[in-house]
């Protein structure tokens, strides 16, 4: 089969333009970096080319490295060789930069002569996303260009710009009109033919003094965290030799760092949940067209349904606030102003964006006011009948075809959809929270639902820029019901005799950014309390049930915001103090329980944590809650603090070996069977030596 044309050449007299095709992205996959490589190299033949502009068809640069390759070993030319033909080129190069110059594609830009771009387009170098360092040159160029100081963050961070603060950073030469980009990049190019080229290979002395800096104050920061990547601290180094050495021993010197990170479990881990993401992203309705959405109603204006507005707000689409009564109303609205404010005052968003948001933003207690909403988010109390009632006005008042969605935590959507006289319109929209920050969305999926509310729920996801993942209909989803039986597996350590802080200092070593108990006492310790008391009469009398938290919260110790949870907070937004007073009446349990405290390794605690873990996302997989492993993944990951590097727990069963989790799971069920039954999904992949992972394999 011939290979597909992936770069475009047209001339403009002396100009050759060089247009890479590979649609939608650009990505540089093999076949374009060998047909770029071609070009190049006939252009420095070619006696009738003075200059060359390097574009992107159909919008965009170039997202980079073609993720597809990224299993195989790729084969030169490197992205690497083709930027160091363009930096040598004795002709003017100029990089015409719009919609995405990103990894790969903007160490091409960065070889050249000259970048002009659009000022919407994103410039970045997000490697360190999936734990790589630029593998392309621009470890060595970027710190050339701009200084080690302004380079230094955007690497660490994988963070984008767009083309105003590119040329504000002296990565862009100039910023233009879309329509006009081409012309002010052969502008540039022809200007550059007349002039010697710069050569910005060499790095004066103050500039090094600068950067070695820089790269010292960045390290010290590095090593304040705990679980700083491994691609971060052989960045640091990459950009020392930028600064130390010359441009081609810094190449050289950059390779070794680049296949160092390719071989790290880390990166292994983040493109696991990288992929896991896109996997789940798929919409399971298959070819159902979305229904269009952009009026959306919000009814409850408390933390979930402020933070659902802000998040639509954010989007682009028409909010209508419903709250029960004008003094809530006023609150709801007062919290949306509240997120908004805290932005403006961070410098994330300027007054001129913030009043834009706003004035899509309207607000009502009178339900008609949802009369020609497309869709609704119910986000009132966590209870039955008050969201039925919400749900019975709502049939009454919303157009036919609008979707009404609920952000229940854990209710039965299943029998909310049959009270009203439309179930197929019903579905879950569980958010998270904060949910204008929080990038997990379970769509869940009830059983009378029409596939196109089910593919608007995941276009919608897409358009708020979450990750969306599909939950069948139980108490907790997905993620929730997961949580409960590793949260469980914690007290009951507890009460054997790990302290809360010993199993929050395990788990933040494993990578959690905060143990079970000091994201217990950030959460509030009130609301678990409260269903716990809901549910009081329906637990099963046999199931272990550890009374802590109760005594906790009968004292008013709901953690941060009352001072006291499990640790004691002296002043606000301090981080957590161990409290002898805590100990005190863990011991006094274990005393009513006749339970001798016994010791706890660090390991032992990672354990049996993840065994609980694994176990219950077997038992959701089972079920059918989960679609596939990797659903499981991307929503423990994105919703619930799971170490992103590790891929997500059923990634880390299958690093850890399943036989073993099964192992453990039968040893520590001669202690509570009930509690640890191994799940038969469990057993079977351990018995016939298959793994999570190939589940996601299947179609
Ligand atoms: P909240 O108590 O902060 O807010 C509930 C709001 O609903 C209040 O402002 C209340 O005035 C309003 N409301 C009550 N009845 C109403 C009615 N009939 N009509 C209009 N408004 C009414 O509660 P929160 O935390 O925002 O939770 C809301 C829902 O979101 C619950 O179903 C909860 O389970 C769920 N959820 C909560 C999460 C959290 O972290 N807080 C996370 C994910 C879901």
């Amino acid at each position: 089969m011939p290979e597909q044309t992936r770069i475009h050449a047209t001339r403009q007299d002396g100009v050759l333009l060089l247009g890479l095709n590979h649609p939608p992205l650009n990505t540089l996959d093999h076949a374009l970096r060998q047909q770029l490589h071609d070009a190049l190299h006939a252009a420095a033949l070619d006696a009738s080319v003075q200059a060359i502009v390097l574009h992107g068809a159909g919008g965009n640069f170039s997202a980079g490295a073609d993720i597809r390759e990224f299993d195989q070993p790729r084969q030169p030319p490197w992205a690497g060789d083709v930027a160091l033909l363009i930096s040598a080129s004795a002709k003017p190069v100029v990089a015409a930069l719009q919609g995405v110059a990103l990894g790969g594609g903007l160490e091409l830009a960065l070889a050249a002569h000259a970048r002009v771009g659009t000022a919407d387009a994103r410039l970045g170098l997000p490697e360190v996303k999936l734990g790589l360092v630029p593998g392309g040159g621009g470890t060595q160029r970027l710190p050339r260009l701009i200084g080690a100081a302004a380079a230094l963050p955007l690497m660490l961070e994988g963070r984008n710009v767009d083309g105003n603060a590119a040329l504000a950073l002296g990565l862009l030469d100039e910023v233009c009109d879309g329509p006009v980009l081409l012309d002010a990049a052969v502008r540039k190019a022809r200007a550059l033919r007349e002039g010697a080229l710069a050569r910005p290979d060499r790095i004066d002395d103050a500039a090094r003094q600068a950067g070695l800096a820089a790269v010292a104050a960045q390290r010290q920061r590095l090593a304040a965290k705990p679980h700083a990547l491994p691609a971060q601290r052989l960045l640091l180094d990459c950009v020392a030799a930028a600064l130390e050495q010359p441009l081609e021993a810094g190449l050289r010197f950059e390779r070794e760092a680049f296949l160092q990170c390719v071989a790290s479990p880390e990166h292994r881990g983040l493109a696991h949940a990288f992929f896991a993401e896109r996997l789940a992203g798929k919409s399971p309705a298959g070819a159902a067209r979305p229904r269009p959405v952009q009026k959306v109603g919000v009814v409850g204006g408390g933390t979930m349904g402020a933070g659902i507005a802000v998040a639509m707000l954010d989007a682009g689409l028409d909010v209508v606030l419903i709250e029960r009564d004008a003094a809530s109303l006023q609150a709801g609205q007062d919290r949306i102003g509240g997120v908004y404010q805290r932005q403006l005052d961070a410098g994330r968003i300027d007054a001129a964006a913030r009043a834009r948001r706003l004035a899509r933003l309207s607000a009502a207690t009178d339900y008609a006011a949802l009369a020609e909403a497309d869709l609704v988010v119910e986000a009132v109390f966590e209870e039955m009948e008050v969201k039925a009632r919400v749900y019975a006005e709502l049939d009454r008042v919303c157009r036919p075809g609008a979707i009404l969605a609920t952000n229940t935590s854990y209710l039965d959507i299943d029998q909310l959809a049959r009270r009203i006289s439309r179930p197929q319109d019903v579905i879950g929209l569980h958010f998270f929270s904060p949910a204008n920050v929080m990038k997990l969305l379970e769509i869940v999926v009830p059983g009378q639902v029409a596939d196109d509310v089910v593919a608007t729920g995941f276009a919608l996801a897409r358009r708020l820029g979450k990750v969306p993942v599909r939950a069948g209909v139980c108490d907790g989803f997905i993620g929730n019901r997961i949580l409960y039986v590793y949260r469980e597996a914690a007290n009951f350590m507890m009460e054997d005799g790990a302290s809360p802080y010993q199993i929050d200092q395990a788990l933040e070593r494993f990578g959690y950014a905060m143990g079970p108990f000091r994201t217990a006492d950030l959460t509030g310790g009130d609301i678990g309390w409260a269903t716990r008391k809901r549910k009081a009469a329906t637990r099963p009398p046999e199931a272990r049930y550890v009374r802590v938290a109760d005594r906790l919260c009968e004292r008013g110790w709901f953690g941060q915001k009352t001072g006291r949870g499990y640790y004691r907070y002296p002043e606000r937004g301090q981080r957590g103090q161990h409290d002898p007073e805590v100990l005190a009446l863990i011991d006094d349990e274990r005393a009513a329980r006749g339970i001798a405290a016994r010791p706890f390794s660090d390991e032992e605690i990672v354990r049996r944590y993840m065994a609980a873990f694994v176990n219950e996302a077997a038992k959701v997989l089972e079920d059918g809650i989960a679609l596939r492993p990797a659903d499981i993944d991307a929503a423990l990951v994105n919703g619930y603090g799971f170490p992103r590097w590790r891929g997500g727990p059923m990634k880390y069963a299958d690093d850890a070996g399943l036989p073993a989790i099964l192992a453990d799971l039968e040893s520590y069920a001669k202690e509570d069977p009930g509690f640890w039954a191994p799940s038969e999904l469990l057993r079977r992949l351990a018995r016939e030596g298959s793994t999570f992972g190939k589940l996601n394999r299947q179609p």
